[in-house]
């Protein structure tokens, strides 16, 4: 195996983590979906998937570096909700413990001296630039809507998620 076993435990530690982000955000586009506010479900139920990526990822660098990938238990998740704002501010205070917990497999990484994990984590790193600052601006666009939701839908109508503008753009 490539990779030391602690920093394999937290990678796989990280999946869970990835997992119930994905679920998180399901539950919130169920939410949306329920609202019928369906510009918001659909940036939702992409996040979701996007999350589901992240663990898959890890899952596969596990497997590559010769360390057993496992799947441990994934925490119920918050379904409902009161407002529009606490979903996405609970997505943010997500996205901020993700980026975290991000920046602590790289710090085991550098102890270990484990370049292979170190470099291979640098995409997880830029990757939360863009979830927290992508959350934080829908948070300011949701607290400027106030009550007028269909504020927050044009807006998102005519702002593509960042990850199908990334696959239009062949990235
Ligand atoms: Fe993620
Ligand atoms: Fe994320």
């Amino acid at each position: 195996m490539l990779i030391k076993q602690n920093v394999s435990d937290v990678i796989n530690a990280q999946v869970v983590e990835e997992f119930a982000a994905s679920m998180q955000y399901l539950a919130i586009a169920l939410y949306f979906d329920r609202e019928t506010l369906p510009e918001l479900s659909g940036y939702f139920h992409l996040q979701a998937q996007e999350e589901h990526g992240h663990a898959m990822k890890l899952l596969q660098y596990l497997n590559d570096a010769g360390a057993v990938p496992a799947i441990g238990a994934i925490p119920a998740v918050k379904n409902e909700f009161d407002s529009v704002e606490e979903c996405i501010q609970l997505a943010l205070d997500q996205e901020i413990t993700v980026t975290n917990q991000i920046n602590n497999i790289v710090d085991v990484a550098v102890k270990e001296n484990d370049h292979l994990t170190r470099q291979f984590m640098q995409w997880f790193v830029t990757e939360q630039l863009e979830e927290v600052s992508s959350m934080s601006d829908l948070l300011n666009i949701v607290k400027r809507a106030g009550d007028n939701l269909f504020r927050v839908e044009e807006y998102l109508s005519r702002t593509p998620h960042p990850e199908a503008a990334a696959a239009a753009a062949g990235a």
